[in-house]
């Protein structure tokens, strides 16, 4: 069975799922954004839950090979996995909260296999302080089996279907300014959405201090239109999941977004706002 095949029908599981996926998502919705700001890693600059899981897995995989070896030292490292394991899933509870359709559902069963290879390891440790090492060694090994398929679907998540990928990466520099609206169209403190070469653009003035600003106006976290946002002063908030960007400079007030927009220069031109990228958007 391809890969594809495979997650297709994943992703086509039954309703069940989707019942049991609304409540929590909506329960980890309420959780206080600074909370959720840390566990999306917008102090980082980066997705915090892909980072973490190098510790379960790698963990796991040092304690597969010890067991191989008969090294008692792999009880050691599935302890270190299953503390790792604990920050691991709250921030991929996170990252899943803003999930829907395909990815959602894929997304249930990796989090759905990561609890079962989480609650074997325990039970496997359980078993080897116990004085049952053989017993131990069969839950440790059907849970790391666990843990690296579930780890593919996270890969999948990431490179198959776009989760936490910067949704303007691929926006490629103009270095010569077009003209994409009127002066008059900002007035009143509007945000307007305009296209450059079939990237999407947020023009503003700013309240601050009477600039024109331009910013991508799709959001780097999963692509929402942040000319449809809501505007406070001179900070924006994404329509879809609440991310809040400064309209002028692009950085990330508030998360799930951890990637900066992508910021344009603008002048005035015989009342056209004109617009180019700027030359440091994306260092
Ligand atoms: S798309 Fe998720 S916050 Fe903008």
């Amino acid at each position: 069975m391809t890969n594809l095949r495979l997650t297709k029908q994943l992703a086509d599981l039954p309703e069940p799922l989707d019942e049991f996926a609304d409540p929590v998502q909506e329960a980890v919705n309420a959780v206080p954004q600074p909370v959720r700001d840390v566990l999306d890693g917008v102090w980082l600059g980066n997705p915090l839950h892909p980072a973490l899981t190098d510790v379960p897995i790698g963990a796991w995989s040092a304690a597969f090979a010890l067991d191989l070896a008969g090294s008692t030292a792999a009880d050691d490292a599935l302890a270190v996995g299953i503390l790792g394991a604990v920050p691991t899933a709250l921030t991929g509870l996170n990252d899943w909260s803003h999930l829907k359709d395909d990815s959602r559902r894929i997304g249930t069963v990796h989090a759905l296999l990561n609890t079962m290879s989480l609650a074997l390891n325990v039970a496997s440790l359980v078993a080897r302080k116990d004085g049952h090492r053989s017993l131990g060694r069969v839950l440790s090994g059907v849970a790391y089996a666990g843990t690296l398929f579930s780890a593919h679907l996270g890969g999948h998540l990431s490179f198959g279907l776009g989760v936490r990928v910067n949704r303007t990466a691929f926006e490629s520099p103009r270095d010569r300014y077009a003209p994409v609206c009127d002066e008059s169209d900002l007035n009143g403190g509007k945000l307007v959405g305009v296209e450059l070469e079939s990237e999407s653009v947020v023009v503003s003035r700013s309240e601050e201090s009477g600039e024109v600003c331009a910013i991508a106006a799709t959001c780097s976290h999963l692509g929402g239109p942040l000319h449809q946002g809501e505007r406070d002063g001179d900070v924006v908030t994404c329509p879809w999941h609440g991310s809040r960007f400064d309209l002028c400079t692009g950085e990330v007030r508030g998360g799930p977004a951890v990637y900066p927009q992508p910021r344009y220069e603008a002048r005035v031109r015989a009342g056209k706002v004109e617009i180019r990228a700027a030359k440091d958007s994306k260092d």
